[in-house]
Formats: structure tokens, C-alpha cells, sequence
């Protein structure tokens, strides 16, 4: 299980300082949502504060586009050489073209679903992609609680996943983001889940370093 803390979770205005204190391991990477006030609510930051978060740190990014036009944003972001790039199902009108093209600059290409995307869809696109978000709460906002039809969500994920084993060698990974504690860890771990994105559990709770511990020592746990 891998941990990607949120750093809309943090006090911005101390961004340096939490950058400089997060460590890897066991810090896996650093999730930045983008928000643009269309496709959510809220705007956050761009790709400026994204490279101004490449250039204070050695941790991957892992960037979560919640965006009307993806096809738009990605090239902005591709140049800063972002582990994982992951653009919303729901915002895209070509979903495959714009996975191509993450590929090709040898970035992760991530596809997030909102809470009420049929996960069918994954059954289509999972040779595209090398990753799957799976937002269990509706986005634009850290701090919300998981919501209760993530569980069947993800089991439908996990059949998938084990159906397209047929097909291919291909396993693609499977993320969740949005009220993820140290109370749903072990069953997110049971459930197969890769990577959890983590905001308030993470930076409203005492040292960062050591809520990722907690997360990850409550999963192993569970699945020991
Ligand atoms: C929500 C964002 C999340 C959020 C997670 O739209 O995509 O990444 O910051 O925060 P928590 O873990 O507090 O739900
Ligand atoms: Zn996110």
C-alpha cells in the first residue's frame, strides 16, 4: 500500500516548510489537485505552484487534474515530469487519445472516476490506462467522510481488474482519494486497493510522517 498525501490539506501558507519535513519512505508521493472553479467549485493552484512543489522536493508527483478541459491542462503538466497524471472520465471527450499521450511522455496515465461514473467504463478503457482513481467522495473538497457506496465500487473494480487478467499481463493500479483514515485503511487494503490518497488524516493530525505510518502500519495489519 502506497500513501499520497494531499497538500490541499495543509496550510499553504507554511507549503515550504511542510514540503522540507515530508520524508520518503514512507512518504510515497505528493498528490496536487488542480481544481479550475468549472468542473469543481473551488480553484487551487496551477502548474506554477506544481513546479514550485517540483523544484522544493525529490518525492514523485502524483497530479490529479479535476478540470472541465483536460485536453487543455495535460500538456501543461507534462513537462514537469509527474510520476502519475490523472485527468477525470467524466471531463474528457477522447479519453484514450489523451492517455496516449501521457504515455508517451513516459508519465503514468491515470483515469479518476467521480462517485457516480458506472465503473463499467473501466472494462473499456483499463488497457489504456496504468491507473485507476476511484474518488470515494465527491471532489472538490478535503475533510469529507468515505462514502458508503465506495465498498461496491471497489469490489466491481476488483472484478474487473481479475476478468482483463485474461487478456493481458497488464495490471493496471488501483487509487482512492477522499476521506481515507486510519479507521478504512485495512478495508481499502483488503478491497486491493494500491494507493490512497490521504488530505486531512494526513495534515491535521500531528506529524505527517507519522500519519503515513499509522496508514500504512494499519493496512499491513489487515492484510497479515
Ligand atoms: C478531493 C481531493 C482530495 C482531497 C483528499 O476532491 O481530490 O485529494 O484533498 O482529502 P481528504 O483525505 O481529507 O478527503
Ligand atoms: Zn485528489
Amino acid at each position: 500500500m502506497k500513501v499520497s498525501p494531499s497538500i490541499l490539506a495543509t496550510r499553504l501558507t507554511r507549503l515550504g516548510e511542510v514540503l522540507e519535513k515530508l520524508k520518503s519512505p514512507p512518504v510515497d508521493y505528493i498528490h496536487l489537485d488542480i481544481m479550475d472553479a468549472h468542473f469543481v467549485p473551488p480553484l487551487t493552484f496551477g502548474e506554477q505552484l506544481a513546479e514550485a512543489v517540483r523544484s522544493e522536493t525529490e518525492i514523485p508527483l502524483d497530479v490529479h487534474l479535476m478540470v472541465e478541459s483536460p485536453e487543455k491542462e495535460v500538456p501543461k503538466y507534462l513537462p514537469l515530469e509527474p510520476e502519475i497524471l490523472t485527468f477525470h472520465y467524466e471531463a474528457s471527450g477522447a479519453p484514450i487519445r489523451l492517455a496516449e499521450k501521457i504515455r508517451h511522455a513516459g508519465v503514468k496515465a491515470g483515469l479518476a472516476l467521480k462517485p457516480s461514473t458506472p465503473i463499467q467504463v473501466v472494462e473499456d478503457l483499463y488497457p489504456y490506462f496504468d491507473l485507476f482513481l476511484i474518488m470515494t467522495v465527491e471532489p472538490g473538497y478535503y475533510g469529507q467522510s468515505l462514502l458508503s457506496n465506495s465498498w461496491a465500487r471497489l469490489k466491481q473494480f476488483g472484478d474487473i481488474r481479475q476478468r482483463m487478467a485474461e487478456f493481458s499481463d497488464q495490471r493496471c493500479l488501483l487509487q482512492v482519494d477522499g476521506g481515507v483514515s486510519d479507521k478504512n485503511i485495512g478495508r481499502l487494503a483488503e478491497a486491493g486497493v494500491d494507493i490512497v490518497v490521504a488530505g486531512a488524516f494526513v495534515f491535521q493530525g500531528g506529524d505527517p510522517n507519522l500519519q503515513v505510518e499509522i496508514l500504512k502500519e494499519n493496512a499491513k495489519l489487515t492484510l497479515s
